[in-house]
C-alpha cells in the first residue's frame, strides 16, 4: 500500500544518516571516512578519535552505536505499535534501514557495515536471538578486542539461535533476516580477508 511506501522510504533515508561520521567530525574534527578502516561505524569512530582523545573516543563510539541502532529501532516500533504494520512490512523496513546504513544516499552509496543498525532492527523482530548475539559480541570483544570478528561471531549466534527460536531454517519466511545477515557479511569481506591473513587491527 501507499502507506508502506512511505515507511520504506523513511527506513532507507533514516538508515542512511551517518551518525558516526557526523559525531566524529562535529566533536573531534576528524574525518573517519579517510582514516582507519574508512568505515562510518562506531568501531572506526573509536579507532580514529582515540588517536587524539581517548576519553572522547569512547563517548563518541558509544553514542554512535546507540544512534545507529536507534535509527532502525524507533521506526520499527512506531510501525509496529502505532500503525500495526504486518511482519512482512516491518521486515522489509528492517532490510531498508540496514541497506541505508551500508549504502547511504548521503554518501554516494558508501557507508558502514550494518552491525549497530542490524542490532537495532533485529532486537525488535527477533529479540531473544539478538540478546544472545549481543552477549556473544561482548564476550569476544572483551577476549579478542577485534570488533569485526566479534560482530561476525555474534551474527552467527543470532542465526543459529534463530533456527531454534524462530524456526529460522524456514528460509522463505525468514528471508529478510538472512538478507540482513548477508549484507553485514558482504560488507565485512575486507575484514574477513584481513582476519585470514592475521592482519586485522584490534579495536584500536
Ligand atoms: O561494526 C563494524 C565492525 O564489525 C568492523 O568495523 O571499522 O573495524 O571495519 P571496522
Amino acid at each position: 500500500t501507499n502507506e508502506n511506501i512511505v515507511f520504506y522510504l523513511l527506513a532507507y533515508l533514516i538508515g542512511s544518516i551517518p551518525f558516526g561520521l557526523i559525531l566524529a567530525k562535529t566533536f573531534a574534527g576528524v574525518d573517519i571516512k579517510n582514516d582507519g578502516s574508512r568505515s562510518i561505524g562506531a568501531t572506526n569512530v573509536l579507532r580514529v578519535v582515540k588517536k587524539t582523545n581517548p576519553t572522547l573516543a569512547k563517548k563518541l563510539g558509544i553514542a554512535t552505536v546507540i544512534l545507529d541502532a536507534l535509527k532502525g529501532t524507533i521506526l520499527l516500533l512506531v510501525g509496529m505499535f502505532i500503525f500495526n504494520l504486518s511482519a512482512e512490512t516491518l521486515w522489509t523496513m528492517a532490510v531498508l534501514s540496514v541497506l541505508g546504513h551500508c549504502y547511504s544516499i548521503y554518501l554516494g552509496l558508501d557507508g558502514g557495515k550494518g552491525v549497530a543498525t542490524g542490532l537495532g532492527v533485529y532486537i525488535v523482530l527477533i529479540p531473544i536471538s539478538t540478546l544472545i548475539g549481543a552477549i556473544v559480541w561482548f564476550i569476544f570483544a572483551k577476549l579478542l578486542k577485534i570488533s569485526s570478528l566479534s560482530s561476525l561471531l555474534a551474527l552467527i549466534a543470532v542465526i543459529i539461535s534463530s533456527i531454534f527460536i524462530n524456526n529460522g531454517l524456514d528460509i522463505g519466511s525468514n528471508a529478510p533476516m538472512y538478507i540482513i545477515a548477508f549484507i553485514i557479511v558482504y560488507k565485512h569481506i575486507p575484514n574477513i580477508i584481513r582476519l585470514l591473513k592475521g592482519e586485522e587491527k584490534k579495536v584500536v
